[in-house]
């Protein structure tokens, strides 16, 4: 395949998990949406012939050479397995990495960046991978990131549409049956999903009954709230996203900062509210109807919100 000579810029979205998360790392399923109003984006320009691959990423600081990078560097494994799987060697190339997503706070920000460079290195080189390859392939960056991922991050992001996902079975695409408005609020507090993570891991093998009765719960959650958003019944939907809070809350994963936020978000007017990602710290999500979404938003603020961001799920 002939090397293009042009520049070229690939971006990728954050996401939100709805719910099931954790649960999802055990074969329970979970709905997740992406957040396009924050990206991760990568630039490819051709460098001198001779020069190798550079990326370089100004925001973290890091200027590197996938051929001499240690192994288990996030962004240059990406740009290695890449190359392996389109059996072509490096070229002669520069890969600007940038993101608006913040980091640890359980938006995908690796999974963002990492889908938006492997498409960026493909299509330099002439190709197009789908959807399905692009997702497989970050799906090993993100076991660089999270230790035991569930697949769900790098899917929801390489699709970019709305997934009913569960660990083994094929991707589903979820329809909503009426448009729905979510506030994503940050706590500040960032925090690794590979420990958090851990963590679960380590209060499931040691009370495994208890964990896998927890898990149990939220995986029906996340079918019913599949129902609730199908029927486009928002009210429903608000309901079980409490429930699926104060069962994360039961797994250890929430904080103070996120319970004021899921409160505040509630006494403000929110339908339901529960915290996203890993936990601990990083973001919540409250589901609004319109009318009250710029008074919630404020409130969030009010209590301590570092960011808000408001983004609409579309039919
Ligand atoms: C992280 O976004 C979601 C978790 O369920 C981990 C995973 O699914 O890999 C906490």
């Amino acid at each position: 395949m002939p090397e293009t000579e042009r520049r070229l810029e690939y971006s990728a979205p954050g996401k939100v998990i709805l719910f099931g998360e954790h649960a999802v790392v055990y074969g329970r399923p979970a709905l997740a949406v992406p957040v396009s109003q924050v990206r991760a984006t990568a630039i490819i320009e051709p460098s001198p012939p001779g020069s190798g691959l550079t990326i370089v990423a100004p925001q973290i600081g890091k200027y590197i050479s996938p051929a001499t990078a240690p192994g288990d560097e996030p962004l240059s494994f990406a740009a290695r397995l890449t190359l392996e799987r389109l059996h072509v060697g490096e070229p002669d190339a520069v890969l600007t990495i940038s993101s608006t997503i913040p980091v640890a706070g359980g938006l995908g920000s690796g999974a963002a960046v990492s889908t938006a460079l492997v498409r960026a290195l493909a299509a330099f080189l002439g190709f197009e991978p789908g959807n399905a390859w692009i997702s497989e392939l970050v799906f090993e960056v993100e076991k660089i990131h999270h230790g035991t991922p569930s697949g769900i991050d790098n899917t929801v992001i390489a699709y970019e549409q709305p997934v009913y996902f569960r660990r083994g079975y094929p991707v589903l695409r979820l329809h909503a049956g009426a448009p729905f408005t979510l506030l994503i609020a940050d706590t500040g507090i960032r925090s690794l999903t590979r420990e958090v993570v851990g963590y679960v891991r380590r209060a499931w093998e040691a009370q495994r009954a208890h964990y896998e009765a927890l898990f149990d719960r939220i995986g029906e959650l996340a079918e019913r709230a599949r129902n609730a958003i199908e029927a486009g019944d928002i009210h429903a939907l608000g309901l079980l996203m409490d429930e699926n809070h104060a069962l994360l809350a039961g797994l250890g994963v929430s904080s103070p900062e996120l319970d004021l936020l899921v409160e505040t978000a509630r006494a403000a007017g929110a339908l339901g509210a529960k915290l996203s990602g890993a936990g601990r710290g990083g973001n919540m999500v409250a589901l609004v109807e319109e009318e009250a979404a710029a008074r919630v938003m404020e409130a969030l603020k009010q209590a301590g919100a570092v960011n808000v961001i408001r983004t609409q799920v579309t039919r």
